[in-house]
């Protein structure tokens, strides 16, 4: 079948069901995020994105076994190409790649940012890809490793500091450092590193949660330098999503692997840690089923805002620890976020009129969207050109934003979870609330979006 039936099959589908993106719609998202990422985390969570949305056979969370095929099949080479030529760009402008401890990208202050580009890193040398472009991957992964274990300050009881200036713990870390600390330990089996990532997970969570809230998880704590980063007590919810999602890769690649059996202890610890975020934070969703940029504060709270990107990435971790742990509780609640998140409607406009202003350090924003790529013209929480709204801004979390490209790959990794989901029948999900046709509609919209998604990277 040609790919624009399939990509006509799935409008239709769209239309019909509601609540649902097509695979046209999934491809502007996926074109905007390629633009938009540029700083060292926001190129580590789209390359992982892109894998587990395209390219699942090489995401942790195939079930196929860790450690991936050292070669890439010829109908995977340009699913996964995105994801290697990141790999490519970071490692060639690396100046010194002989052995010395040394962070893949500048972090823009952060210690922990960087190693979220690890795993791509690590799966370019896994496939060989060094033998086509010259790269030592391993050398610049085995540097960015080392730059964490022996150069970043630690808390005195062994939590690696998410900055380098200052011994200061962000939830956002767990997302970058734990999966790149674990995913090395399988691929060289060593079970050390394996451990070091559940343990670093178990330190945050003693810093980070917050019992008075109900296990909702501070952001920024411990720090005594605001001239390089302030701290943030409060629930962010995005935070919240990083550490949950952070959990699970881990969890992913350990259930994955062949240590999976020696490990099995601390994946019911990882799998119970998720679960208490998500009755924290489900907690406190108010009908509008899309989280506030703080989730225990209602939107009523000066300054307060809805937060599309964070409802996202909670979504896809239910979906994922229903697929991973057959732990279905708030599957109900992720179904609301996602029909809230997806729902048809005149599309939306960020009601924030300043552009999200980037770090002095960042590169300049991306220029505006290819014109290519399809408009979204009937999705309330998407703009015209696919974004997702309304967004924390993402390089300043008090605040609302536009144009988030952590809020796209999030949008990616809620796809993935949620498609594979429908496509292994929906488990979990409330009686009567499933069908026959939405599980088919399912397997059309995976094929076509693998389509979509080569289409939109030809
Ligand atoms: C690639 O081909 C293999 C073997 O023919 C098949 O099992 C696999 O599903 C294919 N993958 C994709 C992404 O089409
Ligand atoms: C690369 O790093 C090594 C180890 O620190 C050092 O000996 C060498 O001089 C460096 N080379 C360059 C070109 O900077
Ligand atoms: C790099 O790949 C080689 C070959 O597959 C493997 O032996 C080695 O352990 C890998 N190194 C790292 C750091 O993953
Ligand atoms: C801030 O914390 C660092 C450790 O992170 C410590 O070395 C330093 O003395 C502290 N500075 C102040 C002013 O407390
Ligand atoms: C595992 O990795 C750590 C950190 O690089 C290293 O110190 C240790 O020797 C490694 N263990 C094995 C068995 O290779
Ligand atoms: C804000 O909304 C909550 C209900 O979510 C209500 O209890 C509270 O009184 C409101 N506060 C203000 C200042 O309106």
């Amino acid at each position: 079948m040609q790919p624009l039936v399939f990509l006509a099959l799935a409008a239709a589908l769209h239309r019909v069901s509601g609540q649902a993106l097509s695979a046209a719609d999934v491809s502007t998202v996926t074109a905007d995020l390629a633009e938009g990422a540029k700083l060292s985390w926001e190129l580590g969570t789209r390359a992982q994105s892109l894998l587990e949305l395209y390219v699942p056979d090489f995401s942790v969370f195939s079930s196929t076994a860790l450690p991936p095929p050292t070669s890439v099949p010829s109908n995977t080479t340009s699913a996964i190409a995105p994801v290697f030529s990141i790999a490519h760009n970071v490692v060639s402008a690396l100046k010194n790649t002989t052995a010395q401890p040394e962070a893949l990208v500048n972090g823009d202050g952060a210690a922990g940012d960087p190693a979220s580009i690890g795993v791509a890193v690590l799966l370019a040398n896994w496939t060989g890809q060094g033998a086509a472009d010259g790269l030592d991957y391993a050398a610049a992964a085995r540097n960015q490793l080392d730059y964490l274990l022996d150069v970043v300050p630690r808390t005195s009881d062994g939590a690696i500091s998410h900055r380098a200036a200052q011994v200061q713990l962000w939830s956002d870390s767990v997302y970058m450092v734990p999966p790149f600390l674990a995913y090395y330990g399988v691929l060289t089996g060593n079970t050390t590193l394996i451990n070091e990532a559940y343990n670093q997970i178990k330190l945050y969570r003693n810093y980070l949660r917050d019992p008075k809230t109900d296990n909702l998880w501070k952001h920024i704590l411990l720090g005594n330098d605001t001239s390089d980063s302030a701290n943030d007590e409060g629930h962010w919810s995005t935070g919240n999503g990083w550490a949950a999602a952070g959990m699970l890769r881990v969890l992913a690649t350990m259930k994955n692997s062949p240590y999976s059996k020696t490990f099995s202890n601390q994946q019911k610890d990882l799998a119970s840690w998720v679960k208490e975020i998500h009755t924290a934070m489900f907690a406190n969703l108010d009908s509008t089923n899309i989280f506030t940029n703080y989730a225990d504060q209602p939107i009523n709270t000066t300054g307060m805002f809805y937060d599309t990107a964070s409802t996202s990435l909670l979504a896809s971790t239910v979906y994922r620890v229903s697929l991973l742990w057959n732990d279905h509780s708030h599957l109900p609640n992720a179904e609301k976020c996602r029909q809230a998140l997806f729902a048809s409607g005149p599309s939306g406009t960020s009601s924030s009129s300043s552009p999200s202003s980037a770090p002095a350090s960042a590169t300049s924003p991306a220029a505006s969207p290819s014109a290519t790529v399809a408009p979204l013209t009937d999705l309330s929480h998407f703009t015209n050109d696919g974004w997702l709204t309304p967004v924390v801004n993402p390089h300043q979390f008090g605040i609302q934003g536009q144009d988030s490209p952590e809020g796209q790959a999030f949008v990616l990794s809620l796809q993935a979870a949620y498609s594979e989901w429908v496509a292994g029948g929906s488990v979990g999900a409330n009686a009567g609330r499933r069908t026959v046709t939405s599980t088919t509609a399912g397997w059309v919209w995976l094929g076509s979006a693998m389509l979509g998604g080569i289409l939109a990277f030809a």
